[in-house]
């Protein structure tokens, strides 16, 4: 089972992000608000290590993030998660991986990628709707085959194909999502969904 966001705010503000009448520009503000909350759950049990540190007044015993942090947007919506994550952690590297979906068949065509090292890194994949479940299930395989280890998928909505799908070919991922919606209609959108994720943010 994904681990679902129940916090209050996460609840008010997917509301305002499923309203059709809701324009790009609080969209993305939405959107930004919703990747916050979803990476912050994401990273609860990320490594520490202890470190020196001298107050004002004496020296105490602090931490510091153990391990790297990776976000892999997949193109073109998983682009709207990135920049809230990268102003929570300063030092993440950013991997980009382009899937096209093609609106026929609903399968996901590779077209680009480009990844930091991943070796002993925490590997974010993000992508706002989590449909069928093909785009992550590529985005994993292609993380995995360049070294990445520990990984989780954070999406705003998923459905429970999606879901499935990432639980049967990887179910060392652990999924992170604002929403499990009902179901895929037959051109695999959402329901009940918010639409195109990626049109809404960028107003195409
Ligand atoms: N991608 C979207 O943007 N919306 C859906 O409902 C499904 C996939």
């Amino acid at each position: 089972m994904p681990h679902l966001i129940k916090h209050p705010l996460a609840l008010h503000v997917i509301t305002r992000l499923r309203e059709k009448t809701t324009k790009p520009a609080e969209f993305r503000s939405l959107c930004h608000h919703l990747s916050m909350l979803l990476a912050l759950e994401a990273t609860r049990d990320l490594a520490m290590r202890e470190v020196a540190v001298n107050t004002p007044l004496e020296a105490c015993i602090g931490h510091e993030l153990a391990r790297p942090l990776v976000v892999v947007p997949i193109l073109r919506a998983g682009l709207g998660m990135v920049e809230p994550i990268v102003a929570m952690f300063p030092d993440v590297s950013v991997g980009y991986i382009g899937l096209e979906r093609d609106h026929e068949t609903a399968m996901a065509r590779n077209y680009y990628c480009k990844m930091p090292p991943l070796a002993g890194t925490r590997v974010m994949v993000v992508d706002p709707m989590l449909a069928t479940g093909g785009s992550a299930v590529q985005a994993i395989d292609v993380v995995k085959q360049k070294g990445g280890g520990e990984i989780c998928m954070l999406n705003v909505v998923a459905a429970p194909e999606g879901v499935k799908a990432i639980e049967d070919a990887h179910p060392d991922v652990p999924i992170y999502t604002c929403a499990l919606d009902r179901a895929l209609n037959d051109k695999k959108y959402i329901l009940p969904g918010l639409g195109d994720f990626g049109d809404r943010l960028y107003g195409t």
